[in-house]
């Protein structure tokens, strides 16, 4: 299990975040929801070690991640899919996927891309192809592989529908469900509410860096605040309370 507990980052003298707590467990979607600036990336970031935390806790199952550098946070078994995919786009689909191994245990890295493969069969068609010449989706997809390379316990994906045409955002979101199904444990920050929603076990809002609700995905749908927060005043007025 993923534990963050009382997390407090700051920027020089801004606080981005005020003691956020979040946790997932394998199997499990952890929604992280939150307005423009609320300090979401922030505390994916301070948990992949990219950022220092100034207080607070990371731990896996026990072990204190907190403020360890990135790759051995990677190594623990955590891996964060940026905002923005950031796969390499001149290299290959084939090469992109064994920068994400670079941690892993090298007698294990061919059945981890067989497992990718069948995960993600395009990026098996797409191997030879210049990574940069995917659909977004697609290169999500690569995001993706390139993350479970590493054999990650954990994940942690930023946003993985952005910039996606309204079509596929589903297609993605089920493929991140997939891979919580098969064992993984998941704290997804996602703008799409609705569409975060369908696919998530729990749901963390968040605002201006302070925890404003915490509970499971159902009690989110007939939480009035959340409602109003993220799924606009529409779905508030479809709703019973
Ligand atoms: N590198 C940085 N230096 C200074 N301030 C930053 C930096 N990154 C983020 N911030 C500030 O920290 C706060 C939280 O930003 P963060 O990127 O974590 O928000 P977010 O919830 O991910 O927002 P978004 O929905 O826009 O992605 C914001 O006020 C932002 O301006
Ligand atoms: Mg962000």
């Amino acid at each position: 299990m993923l534990d963050v507990s009382d997390l407090h980052v700051s920027y020089g003298n801004v606080e981005a975040v005020r003691g956020v707590s979040m946790s997932t467990t394998p199997g499990k979607i952890t929604l992280v929801l939150g307005a423009n600036g609320a300090g979401k990336t922030t505390t994916l970031k301070a948990v992949a070690g990219l950022e220092k935390p100034v207080s607070g806790k990371v731990t896996l199952d026990g072990t204190d991640l907190t403020g360890l550098a990135p790759h051995k946070i990677v190594r623990h078994g955590v891996s964060l899919v940026p905002e923005g995919r950031r796969i390499f786009g001149p290299l290959t689909v084939a090469e992109n996927l064994r920068m994400g191994a670079y941690t892993a245990d090298k007698s294990l890295v061919a059945e981890t891309l067989e497992r990718v493969h069948e995960m993600f069969p395009i990026l098996q068609q797409r191997a030879d192809s210049a990574a940069g010449l995917l659909s977004g989706g697609e290169q999500q997809m690569l995001a993706f592989g390139r993350a479970l390379m590493a054999q990650p316990k954990i994940m942690l994906l930023d946003e993985p529908s952005m910039g996606l045409a309204p079509a596929i955002v589903d297609s993605i979101l089920a493929k991140v469900r997939q891979m919580a199904d098969s064992g993984i444990g998941i704290l997804m920050v996602e703008q799409n509410a609705e569409a975060g929603l369908d696919v998530a076990d729990d749901v963390v809002a968040v605002a201006r860096g302070e925890v404003i609700f915490a509970g499971a995905a159902s009690e989110a749908r007939d939480n009035s605040a959340v409602l109003r927060a993220f799924l606009g005043e529409a779905a508030l007025a479809g709703s019973d309370d």
